[in-house]
């Protein structure tokens, strides 16, 4: 059994669809991420979810239960919004209790459960501390905390690390998804991240303009994506979407990632795609260089520090495999083994 299922879930204000017709289902214990730009209905389809939204047509499931027409309370799910929203004037510990204390939960029950709950998230020493008096991190553990007490099997997060620096973003990802997968709990997190969703996701939803352009799991947006939009929202940098009609033909774009594309230095005259390098990012680990084929440009990504100087000659090489078909018209992939262009270069 699912532990969510949407149906053909839509919300309209007026003629605008901010959620058009949306389904999916994420399994008991899986962990779901709700990615797309910004406007594009995450936040709406997640407070549908929740219920602090009602649903302008379809059917919302938790565990099997239809909960459409249910109040968020009875919902038993637990939510964290991207404004971690503590009470200034309570402590920590008062915090994260709250929602037991106006549950009735007992005493004793309260302190076992934020006692596990503070352990886990290192948040131990703070709990007579107020919400001021602890950095932006600690106060998203708090809220995490919150969320986390109430043992809802369901949890939903929007946007719970926006406010964090890069540092702590990265290893606060890993504590929650280490977190649900410690609880079980099922998780739908809204991101507009791509790092983020790759990292933490069993399962992406993509979303644009209140639809689902791709339901799959990271590896699988990566590998297939289903449109030119897919491709060039995965990966940093993102797949070279361009036309270049000598090597596809007429009507089709093609997709290579960075990582997939080699560069000679113009010696063997010849091979490869004839390209004029623009400029040498260095990055560390490795470096991108911007290159100019005709009148389009595509990214490369390659290890290490590359001495190119701009303008210089190159030559543009990849494997076959590596090449992703999209329809130019429609933006939608054409499965490569329906054609029989030569890709190679
Ligand atoms: N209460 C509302 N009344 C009217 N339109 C709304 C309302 N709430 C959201 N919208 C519109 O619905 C669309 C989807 O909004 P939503 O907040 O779900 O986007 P989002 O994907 O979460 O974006 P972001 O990444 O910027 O948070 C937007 O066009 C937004 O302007
Ligand atoms: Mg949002």
């Amino acid at each position: 059994m699912s532990a969510i299922r949407l149906q053909e879930v839509t919300k309209a204000w007026g003629e605008a669809r901010a959620v058009d017709s949306v389904s999916f289902e994420t399994a008991a214990g899986r962990f779901a991420v709700l990615l797309g730009p910004s406007g594009c209905g995450k936040s709406t389809t997640l407070r549908l979810i929740a219920g602090l939204e009602q649903v302008t047509a379809g059917r919302v499931l938790i565990a099997g239960q239809d909960v459409t027409s249910l109040a968020p309370a009875a919902r038993r799910i637990s939510m964290v919004f991207q404004s971690y929203a503590l009470f200034p004037h309570l402590s920590v510990a008062e915090n994260i209790l709250f929602g037991l204390k106006v549950r009735g939960v007992p005493a004793a029950e309260q302190e076992k459960r934020l006692k596990r709950v503070a352990d886990l998230l290192g948040i131990a020493k703070l709990l007579e501390r107020k919400p001021s008096q602890i950095s932006g991190g600690q106060q998203q553990r708090v809220a995490l905390g919150r969320a986390i007490i109430a043992e809802a099997s369901v949890c939903l997060m929007d946007e719970p690390l926006s406010n964090l620096d890069a540092q702590l973003r990265h290893e606060m990802r890993r504590e929650i998804r280490s977190l649900q997968q410690e609880l079980g709990m099922t998780m739908i997190y809204v991101t507009h991240d791509q790092t983020e969703a790759m990292s933490m996701a069993d399962q992406v939803v993509l979303m644009k303009e209140g639809r689902i352009i791709q339901n799959a799991s990271p590896a699988e947006l990566y590998a297939r994506p289903v449109s030119a939009f897919a491709a060039r929202f995965i990966g940093t940098p993102p797949m070279n979407v361009v036309s270049l009609p000598s090597i596809t033909g007429e009507g089709l774009l093609l997709g290579i990632r960075p990582e997939h594309i080699r560069l000679d230095d113009g010696r063997n005259k010849g091979k490869g795609v004839a390209a004029q390098v623009d400029a040498v990012e260095y990055l560390g680990a490795d470096s991108l260089v911007t290159c100019r084929v005709g009148a389009e440009i595509l990214t490369v990504r390659l290890p290490g520090q590359v001495e190119l100087k701009r303008s210089s000659e190159a030559r543009l090489a990849w494997d076959p495999e590596a090449v992703h078909l999209f329809d130019a018209a429609s933006g939608l992939r054409v499965e490569r083994e329906t054609h029989t262009v030569v890709l190679t270069t």
